[in-house]
C-alpha cells in the first residue's frame, strides 16, 4: 500500500496548499463564511467545504470508483475494497483564529482499518505519512515514539469533543490526571496530536468522541511509530468512544489511570 500512501500524500499536500492560501487571505483581512453544526461552538467554514470537494474530485480522478467518507459531505464505508477517509481541515477552530496547528488528513482504509495515511500541515508544510506494516515518517524521516520511564514523567495530549457532556467528562478525567503526569497539551487538532505521539513530541494522547476522519490517518502514524493504539469501540471498559495512543512504556499505566477516572479520586 505504499502507492496508496503516495496518493494520500499527494492529494493531502495539494489540498493543504488551498488551505494555506485561504489562511493567507484571512490573515490579510479577508473574510470567510462560517456556519455552525452540532452546537454554536462546532463551526465549519467555506474553506472546509471547498477543501473536501477538492479532495473528492482529485480522488475521483486518481482512484475512480473508490468510495470516500468525509466530515463535511458524509458517505458510508463500503466493505471489501479501498475506502478514503478525509478530514479536510482538522483543527477548524485553530484555522479560524490563525493558530497555526491544523491539517488536512487523508487515509485509505480497508474494512475500516487504515492501511495508508497522510496528515499535511498547511502552515509548516510538514507531511506525516504512514503505511500499515511499513512505518511512519515525517517529511520522509522515520518516526519512533518516546520512552518515558513512568506516567509521572509523561507529556500527555488530549482534546475535547464539541458535545458539552463529553467535554465535561473529559475535563474531569484530565483534572484527575494532572497531578500524575508531567503536563497536559491540548493543541486542537486530533490528527496532529496522534502524529505528535509518533514523533515523541508527546508521550500519549487520548480523547473521547472522535470521528473516523479525525483518527484514520494519525492513528496509523502513531501505531507505525510504535505507539500502543486503541480506537473507538475497541476498549469499551475505558468508554465506547475512546481514542488512545501511548508510548508502550506508559500505555498500561495511562489506561489504568483513565479507567480510574484520572486517578485523583474524582
Ligand atoms: C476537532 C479537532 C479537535 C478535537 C475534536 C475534533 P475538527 O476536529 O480535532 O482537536 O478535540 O474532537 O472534532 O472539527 O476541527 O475537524
Ligand atoms: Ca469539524
Ligand atoms: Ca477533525
Ligand atoms: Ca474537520
Amino acid at each position: 500500500s505504499t502507492r496508496l500512501t503516495a496518493t494520500a500524500e499527494q492529494v493531502a499536500a495539494e489540498a493543504a496548499e488551498l488551505v494555506r492560501d485561504a489562511r493567507a487571505r484571512l490573515l490579510a483581512g479577508g473574510s470567510v463564511r462560517v456556519d455552525t453544526k452540532s452546537s454554536e461552538t462546532d463551526v465549519v467554514t467555506a474553506v472546509d467545504r471547498d477543501t473536501e470537494r477538492f479532495v473528492r474530485a482529485k480522488l475521483a480522478e486518481l482512484r475512480p470508483g473508490e468510495p470516500v467518507v468525509g466530515e463535511e459531505d458524509g458517505g458510508d464505508l463500503t466493505p471489501g475494497g479501498v475506502n478514503w477517509v478525509v478530514d479536510p481541515i482538522d483543527g477548524t477552530v485553530n484555522f479560524l483564529y490563525g493558530y497555526p496547528w491544523f491539517a488536512v488528513s487523508l487515509a485509505a482504509q480497508v474494512d475500516g482499518v487504515s492501511v495508508a495515511g497522510a496528515v499535511v500541515e498547511p502552515v509548516s508544510g510538514r507531511r506525516w505519512t504512514a503505511t500499515r506494516g511499513g512505518g511512519a515518517f515525517l517529511d520522509g524521516r522515520p518516526l519512533r515514539v518516546g520512552a518515558p520511564e513512568r506516567l509521572e514523567l509523561a507529556l500527555v495530549g488530549t482534546g475535547f469533543a464539541y458535545r458539552v457532556d463529553r467535554r465535561l467528562r473529559q475535563a474531569e478525567l484530565v483534572a484527575g490526571l494532572l497531578g500524575r503526569v508531567r503536563d497536559i497539551r491540548r493543541a486542537g487538532a486530533a490528527s496532529l496530536e496522534l502524529c505528535a505521539v509518533g514523533a515523541g513530541w508527546t508521550d500519549a494522547y487520548f480523547e473521547h468522541g472522535l470521528n473516523r476522519w479525525d483518527w484514520a490517518a494519525g492513528a496509523l502514524v502513531a501505531a507505525e511509530a510504535g505507539a500502543v493504539v486503541g480506537l473507538p469501540g475497541e476498549e469499551p471498559a475505558l468508554g465506547e468512544d475512546l481514542t488512545f495512543a501511548a508510548a508502550p512504556s506508559i500505555a498500561g499505566a495511562l489506561r489504568e489511570a483513565i479507567a480510574d477516572g484520572g486517578g485523583a479520586g474524582v
